[in-house]
């Protein structure tokens, strides 16, 4: 599976709930989305996030196609995620032939957080690609019962993918701006 956006032969597609790998996004396109983002995020404030905490404002801003508004970079991105070996990546690794996918960045303010929970049942994976490099808090956590058993790190081009069925999780209050592109699997 060649490709110039994600090296797929760093993913174990047997994962069990969550995995955290580095360096999935190529090394050039991570640092290209990371300093051309954000765009004009300022109009795509989400006014109702279901488990967030805090007032703190949080911008989502969709993916799902290519946009002359985004950097070539995130274009390459997008584009990647309509083709066949992404397509066949998630087969594997989310142990499906049928999939919708789609995929969003998330901005949030400091002092943003979100309470643990389990994502819509509907919904089968999540794969988030963190986009900070000195962010100060907002990992996302993951629970067993009530114990936090895994903190990710979201500097570093660091990649976290989840399984959502029983899987809860939050996200600690970052005190610096936060970013991650989160693509969605539905059924
Ligand atoms: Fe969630």
């Amino acid at each position: 599976m060649g490709s110039c956006v994600f090296n797929y032969q760093e993913v174990d597609v047997n994962f069990e709930k969550y995995y955290q790998v580095y360096n999935f996004l190529k090394k050039n396109i991570y640092y290209d989305i990371l300093n051309n983002t954000p765009f004009d995020y300022h109009a795509a404030k989400v006014l109702d996030d279901k488990y967030s905490t805090s007032n703190s404002d949080k911008f989502k801003i969709l993916l799902n196609k290519p946009s002359d508004k985004f950097h070539d970079s995130v274009n390459l991105f997008i584009n990647e995620l309509y083709s066949d070996n992404f397509t066949d990546f998630i087969k594997k690794c989310f142990k499906t032939e049928k999939f919708t996918l789609n995929a969003k960045l998330w901005i949030s303010l400091p002092e943003s957080e979100v309470m643990p929970h389990y994502d819509d049942s509907r919904k089968i994976g999540n794969i988030m690609f963190y986009l900070n490099q000195n962010a100060k808090g907002g990992e996302t956590v993951f629970w067993k019962k009530d114990i936090p058993v895994f903190t990710t790190n979201i500097n570093d081009n660091s990649t976290v993918f989840m399984r959502t069925r029983k899987n809860k999780h939050s996200v600690n209050q970052n005190f610096s701006i936060r970013k991650v592109i989160i693509v969605n699997i539905w059924k």
